[in-house]
């Protein structure tokens, strides 16, 4: 990657503060099949290193990094030990079985009901037939800010509760650990050391609202457990760290539909093609899309999936260790305990699978040839250690971007672009349009 990078991790240090190191690896990729990032670190740029890094039956195991950067205790997505995973991983998957997730559609369609109720008061009238781009003061609602799902309630060690900002708290422990951790062995020093400086202590107290959050919801739920009400919520008790270590779940579920409503306004035609499926599928007066009538809908999960593809949420070349006897990787041997990655951005860069791959195509995830793409499409990473709320997060993005695309139509600011910073996920900039509720009773009568 760079000349010193086989002396010292400085070099992908650096590279990491710029915050697009993905983009910057799918670049050098084209050239280099294989790049060093580190002294022990190796990024892989052929979507054949998939299978043999993260596949089902791989030797390799999850890095230092999950060790760094891990708080008091393992949890599922950060445990080490291949029986400690599997053993964790077995009490969890019956719960996140899809049959089972449809029993927790109420929650995330009440969700989506206060979410609507809140754009709805911010609608404008519809644009004028001249206007191009809609007015400043139209510009009313963030759809980045909305898909991240409000502001949560929090409580202080002492016990007095406050109101937080998810956001605010969430991301700067997240942009700091990603810019420092590639030195295992210095981390730690690295992490205590960097808070004499305002710009990184400033991070550090960030994570402290964040413990508040999660101390305040686990005081709630122990309360109700106290109470002897029987709690049907497994997910977020078990996946909350009580160290406060921010963990991925709904974050990137709002960062993938900010993603996919961005590349919607910017393709009209993509739009249009959307809405008529799900316009089909609903009655006029739905608000809330029913996940039963979306969930089979080939055009919208092809329009998430290409939006995950494109803009994968976590582009963080996931590091893995190579077992002590070394393995065979897209056919070139790589010693033992080596670490070894490959981001997603770059599997789906890959323009021998993905033809003109920097456009959003949703025909491509379509048909039999769209299922052949399923092996190089990592978003949500692959094999034993792949992500296990995936199903929670279709459901989630197909009910909201169904239901928001029927009732709404929005327009971006001239000349808008969406921000994003990429830490071990891409973290988004506000997303600011002029929405305008659609005469769905006037297209009823269209079709009718
Ligand atoms: C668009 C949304 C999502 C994306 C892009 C995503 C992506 C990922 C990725 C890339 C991994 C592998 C991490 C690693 O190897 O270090 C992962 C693991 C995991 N994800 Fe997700 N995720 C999403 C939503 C969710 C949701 C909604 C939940 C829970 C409700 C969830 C729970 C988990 C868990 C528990 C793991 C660890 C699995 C294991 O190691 O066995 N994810 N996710």
């Amino acid at each position: 990657m760079s000349t010193f990078s086989g002396m010292s991790n400085l070099p992908f240090i650096i590279l990491s503060h710029r915050g697009n190191r993905s983009l910057r690896l799918v670049k050098l990729h084209k050239e280099h099949p294989i790049l060093r990032t580190g002294p022990n670190a190796l990024s892989f740029g052929r979507v054949a290193a998939i299978k043999d890094i993260y596949g089902h039956g791989t030797p390799c195991t999850k890095d230092e990094q999950y060790i760094v950067g891990a708080g008091s205790h393992y949890h599922l997505a950060d445990v080490v030990d291949k029986a400690e995973h599997a053993r964790k991983r077995k009490v969890l998957s019956s719960a996140y079985a899809l049959k089972n997730l449809e029993r927790w559609e109420f929650k995330v369609a009440d969700k989506v009901q206060r979410m609507i109720a809140q754009i709805d008061k911010l609608c404008t009238e519809p644009p004028a037939k001249h206007e191009r781009f809609p007015r400043p003061e139209d510009v009313r609602v963030d759809l980045r800010a909305w898909f991240n799902f409000f502001s949560l309630d929090a409580i202080r060690k002492d016990g007095t509760t406050f109101e937080t900002n998810l956001r605010d708290c969430l991301y700067p422990t997240a942009r700091k650990q990603s810019r420092l951790i590639w030195s295992y062995d210095y981390y730690k020093i690295l992490d205590r050391i960097s808070d004499v400086l305002p710009y990184y202590r400033r991070m550090s107290k960030a994570a402290e609202g964040w413990e508040a959050i999660v101390l305040y919801q686990a005081a709630r739920r122990l309360e109700r457990y106290r109470r002897g009400e029987k709690l049907d919520d497994f997910f977020q008790a078990l996946m909350e760290d009580k160290n406060g270590k921010p963990q991925n779940l709904d974050v990137t579920t709002a960062i993938a539909l900010t993603n996919v409503l961005y590349q919607l306004l910017l393709h009209p035609d993509v739009l249009a093609k959307l809405r008529r499926e799900i316009d089909d599928a609903l009655e006029p007066e739905e608000v809330v899309a029913p996940y039963d009538k979306v969930k089979h809908l080939p055009y919208l999960r092809a329009c998430l999936d290409e939006s995950l593809r494109l803009w994968p949420p976590t582009p963080h070349g996931l590091p893995r260790k190579t077992p002590p006897e070394g393995l065979c990787i897209m056919g070139e041997y790589v010693p033992g305990n080596t670490t070894v990655s490959m981001s997603a951005l770059v599997a789906h860069r890959d323009e021998t699978v993905f033809p003109d791959a920097d456009k959003f195509i949703p025909e491509r995830f379509l048909g039999d040839k769209g299922k052949e793409l399923q092996s190089a499409f990592i978003t949500f990473s692959a094999g034993a250690r792949g992500c296990i709320g995936r199903n929670i997060s279709y459901l989630e993005q197909a009910v909201v971007l169904a239901s928001v695309v029927h009732r709404y139509d929005f327009a971006l600011p001239a000349g808008f672009e969406l921000q994003r910073e990429e830490t071990m996920n891409h973290i988004l900039g506000p997303m600011p349009v002029k929405a305008w509720r659609r005469d769905l009773r006037a297209k009823a009568r269209e079709s009718g």
